[in-house]
Order: C-alpha cells, then sequence, then structure tokens
C-alpha cells in the first residue's frame, strides 16, 4: 500500500488528522459516541471541531473498535477510529487499528497524516509508548506490498520501461512526542517482519538455498552483523548430517548459515541462539506430497524468515546488549535418483543415530544439525527454534495460536511475555516421556516418524529434543498453521503474515 512509512518531527499541512473516539456508555438506543475531554481539546486546538462534529455525526459510526468515519472539509481531513470501551482495549486491538487508520489513508491516496491517539490512551491501562508502537506495527504491518512478480497486465511501465509504482509514501506525525517514539519503534519492527514476509512471498525457483544464503549475508552488511556460512566440503567435515541428506536430491545445494549480533562488552555473555527451518520447497522428497499438499511449500522457509527478520529488528530497533546468534538450515527437499530415502539411517554429530521412516518429516531432520551445534558450540543461554514443522499443528491450532513446546518455567514465560506484547499467539503443548519413547527405532536410535500418526505435532518436538542438551533452556515454535493467513482484516492481508519476528524481537526486548 506504501512505498514506505516514516515518522516526522514536523505536522504537514496537508496531513490527515486521525482521532481516537470510545463508543458511547450510553445505554440509551441511538447514543452517539464522544470525544474524551483530552482528545477534544487537541480538536479544538487545530480548529477542526466541526469537520470531527461531521464524522461523528455519521449514522453508521458507533465508536466500535475498529469502526472508522472521515469527514473533509476545505480546511481540513478528519478520520476518527472507534476504539471501543476504555477498559477493554487492547494493544491488539490498536494494531489492528493501526491496519484499520493504514487502509484509510491508502484508500484517501494521503501522503501525511497526524496520529492524535496518545490523549485517549490515557483513559486506557496501555501506556503511550506500548500504545504507539502497537499502532506503528499495524500501520507498518498493513503497508505491506509485493507485486515484484507482478507483471505487465498489472503494472505499467514508464517511459524508460521501468515498471511505474502506484504506490505513496506516508509521513506520520504525533503531537504527543512518547506517542511518536513508539510509532517509530513500531514501524521498525513493522519493516523487520514485511522483510520476512516478502522472503516468504518470494518463489522458490527464485528464492533458492543459495539466494536465501545472499539475503542472509546482505542482511549482515547492511545493518552490522557477523556472517558465516557452511555449505560443500564445511557441511561433510562438520557432519550436517540432515542437511547433507535432506538437499542431496536438489541441484540447490544445502547449506548452514550463522548471524551474530555481538555488542560492544558482551564478549563473556552466553548468546540467545536462534534457529529456523528454512526449507526452500518441501516436495515431501521420495515420500512426495499428494493431493495438492505441495501447493505453498515454498512458505515452508519460514521459520528462517523470521529469525532473519528478528535478527534485523534487533540490530535496527532492539539493539539489545546481549548476543544474539542465529542459525538456518537451508535446503530444498526434492526427488531425484541422489535422493535420501525411507530406510536410511544417518548419523549426527552428537552420536545419536536416525532411522529415516519418511521423507516428508524433513524439518526436524535438518533442525537437527542446528541444534547439535548450538549446545556444542555456542555455549547458548537459551535456544528458540521456529519451522513450518507440521500439519498437524494447523489441524490442532489453526491459525490462531502457534505450538509452543518449552519444558523450562523460566524461558516459557520469557516466550508467553514476548507472546502478549506483539500479539502473536503461542499455546503450550506438552511433552512427556512416552512421546519421547513413540520415537525409538527398532533399527536406530530413533526414527523420524512414528508411522502410528499420533500426535504428530509433539512427535517433532520429541524428535529435536534428542539433539537438545537437557541443561540448556529451549522452546520450539511449530508455526505451520500462523505463518500464512487466509483473511483480509487489521493489520494483515491473505498471505505471509511474518510471525515470529516481532515475538522474537519483544522477547529480546524485555
Ligand atoms: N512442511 C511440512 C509441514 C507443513 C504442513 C507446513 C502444512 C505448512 C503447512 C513438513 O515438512 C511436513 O511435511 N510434515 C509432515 C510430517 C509427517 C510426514 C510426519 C506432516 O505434518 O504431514
Ligand atoms: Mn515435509
Ligand atoms: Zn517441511
Amino acid at each position: 500500500m506504501f512505498d514506505s512509512i516514516r515518522l516526522s518531527a514536523r505536522p504537514s499541512k496537508s496531513a490527515v488528522l486521525v482521532v481516537g473516539v470510545f463508543a458511547s456508555d450510553s445505554k440509551q438506543e441511538g447514543a452517539k459516541p464522544s470525544l474524551d475531554s483530552s482528545t477534544a481539546k487537541v480538536v479544538a486546538g487545530a480548529g477542526v471541531g466541526d469537520v470531527v462534529r461531521a464524522a461523528l455525526g455519521r449514522a453508521e459510526f458507533d465508536g466500535a473498535m475498529g469502526s472508522a468515519a472521515e469527514a473533509f472539509s476545505a480546511k481540513a481531513r478528519v478520520l476518527i477510529v472507534g476504539l471501543g470501551k476504555p477498559s477493554s482495549l487492547t494493544t491488539e486491538n490498536l494494531r489492528f487499528i493501526g491496519g484499520v487508520i493504514g487502509r484509510k489513508l491508502a484508500g484517501a491516496k494521503a501522503t501525511a497524516a497526524t496520529i492524535e491517539l496518545a490523549p485517549a490512551l490515557k483513559s486506557t491501562g496501555i501506556s503511550t509508548i506500548n500504545g504507539g508502537s502497537a499502532v506503528g506495527e499495524g500501520l507498518g504491518l498493513i503497508g505491506w506490498v509485493c507485486d515484484e512478480f507482478k507483471g505487465t497486465v498489472t503494472r505499467k511501465k514508464d517511459g524508460k520501461g521501468k515498471f511505474q509504482s502506484t504506490r505513496t509514501k506516508l509521513e506520520v506525525y504525533s503531537s504527543d512526542a512518547k506517542f511518536g517514539a513508539g510509532v517509530e519503534r513500531g514501524l521498525g519492527l513493522a519493516v523487520s517482519a514485511n522483510f520476512c514476509r516478502t522472503l516468504s512471498q518470494t518463489p522458490p525457483n527464485i528464492a533458492t538455498t543459495s539466494y536465501m544464503a545472499q539475503q542472509a549475508r546482505a542482511l549482515a552488511k547492511k545493518v552490522g552483523l557477523k556472517f558465516s556460512i557452511f555449505e560443500g566440503a564445511a557441511l561433510e567435515r562438520e557432519n550436517f548430517t540432515g542437511l547433507i541428506n535432506v538437499g542431496k536430491a536438489s541441484e540447490n545445494k544445502p547449506c548452514l548459515v550463522r548471524l551474530e549480533y555481538s555488542p560492544r562488552g558482551s564478549k563473556n555473555a552466553r548468546p540467545l541462539v536462534l534457529v529456523g527451518k528454512t526449507m526452500t520447497y518441501d516436495t515431501g522428497g521420495l515420500s512426495l506430497k499428494i493431493n495438492n499438499g505441495m501447493v505453498g511449500m515454498k512458505r515452508d522457509k519460514d521459520g528462517g524468515c523470521a529469525v532473519l527478520g528478528a535478527m534485523h529488528a534487533i540490530a535496527t530497533v532492539i539493539k539489545p546488549n546481549k548476543p544474539v546468534v542465529a542459525l538456518l538450515s537451508i535446503a530444498e527437499n526434492s526427488i531425484s535418483d541422489e535422493a535420501y530415502r525411507p530406510d536410511d539411517v544417518i548419523t549426527y554429530r552428537n552420536g545419536v543415530t536416525v532411522e529415516v521412516t519418511n521423507t516428508d518429516a524433513e524439518g526436524r531432520l535438518v533442525l537437527a544439525d542446528a541444534l547439535c551445534w548450538a549446545c556444542e558450540k555456542e555455549e547458548p543461554s537459551a535456544i528458540i527454534d521456529l519451522a513450518t514443522l507440521t500439519g498437524g499443528v494447523v489441524v490442532a491450532l489453526g491459525s490462531t495460536y502457534a505450538g509452543m513446546f518449552c519444558e523450562n518455567d523460566a524461558l516459557r514465560a520469557r516466550v508467553e511475555a514476548a507472546s502478549k506484547a506483539s500479539g502473536e499467539r503461542v499455546w503450550r503443548l506438552p511433552m512427556h516421556q512416552e512421546y519421547r519413547d513413540l520415537m525409538k527405532s527398532p533399527v536406530a536410535d530413533i526414527l523420524n516418524s512414528n508411522p502410528n500418526r499420533k500426535a504428530h505435532p509433539i512427535q517433532g518436538a520429541a524428535f529435536l529434543s534428542y539433539f537438545v542438551d537437557e541443561k540448556i533452556p529451549w522452546c520450539h515454535l511449530d508455526i505451520a498453521g500462523v505463518h500464512v493467513a487466509d483473511s483480509n482484516k487489521g493489520a494483515f492481508i491473505d498471505g505471509p503474515t511474518g510471525w515470529g519476528t516481532r515475538l522474537l524481537a519483544e522477547l529480546v526486548d524485555a
């Protein structure tokens, strides 16, 4: 919708004024919502009372959360947004409202907006900075466009043969500096999440394994992260057997990418390690996906994309004083005469042997390499992995919650707090020795999928647990249901959500 959105230090004359209105408390039928006194002052100060009254007078506008009404006069353009009841307003609502504002501004072809929601926030429990951040996130998220893959049917070229942009640049201003700082933070987080979304959207013939590594390298250069990569002989040397085997059948060779954010003075601190499944395409391998199950598997890289987005946010917005390491297991699960097969047995660098029973349970195989490496080499304070791991989690939780596996109370509390702050919901699923026993193999130590079809998402987590040192706090997030949206409302449109980028950023910020 927008080319870019930035916070401006000064209001623009042509700006659309955005104010918030709570729903009327009155039980009387047809009672109209009205401005709270702080917002009324701002409106009077701007001399646009009559235009605001015109918008408030719209029959259809009742102040319900996410509703909106516009009014224009020769001297002013006003957008009023409904905030619902003061006591029930949440940051999640404000993110949604940010999306509503963005849609309206784009519809009105606005290039500047003065957002004065801070006065209304005073009658809620939400801090000005958190409220601003949520609105900034919503605005930035709805601003996302990815029309790179649109051709001459949907886009016009200019005289020089270049595609013309139909998008506008948007400047945002708030007279409340704290709210403005929050908006700027939120816009920054959205830029990071949008980077993740564009990668998710990029088709698998373009977003190959080397393309993903190149994206990580370019990110590192741009925002100041250390970059290293294991590929070819280095994969063999380090015995990253999951990547080698899963990636064998594709002409696009597998690799493991490592990024490091290490602020000054943090040399002796243990890093948080973020691990991402980055399957550039998942055909299922020889256990080929059937019945259209393959469509959309370009997004099987979204765990890694979320981790890249988080590293972007960490380096550009959060800037914590503690180190963070990212490990991306990058491969394409394809088929050829060189493909790994059901019945193969592979041996990991920690000595665990795995009988492959299903080549479509490939994510856990490549994550295992990164988890082994993290435990052995990174001295992590904690490990969090993100993966589009199982269709089972989609069946269980739909697109509403990601599946969370975390047996460490302190880390789980941090993930839950970050979930609350970001609005990216997690639901805890259980771990038990019985699930770990499900993964035992008659041939090798463990198998990669128990054919009895029990508890699939938990099987995935149980498998991974064999590659994590028990003493290290670890959280596995199965994002197969939440990385893509099928509806178009609030801050999101149907397509990639960037799920995880903002949660991880909030976790590092706390
Ligand atoms: N990438 C898929 C999981 C997936 C499914 C992601 C649907 C997004 C939407 C994963 O590699 C997979 O194929 N999982 C199998 C595991 C099974 C073979 C044990 C599944 O869930 O069916
Ligand atoms: Mn698969
Ligand atoms: Zn997969």
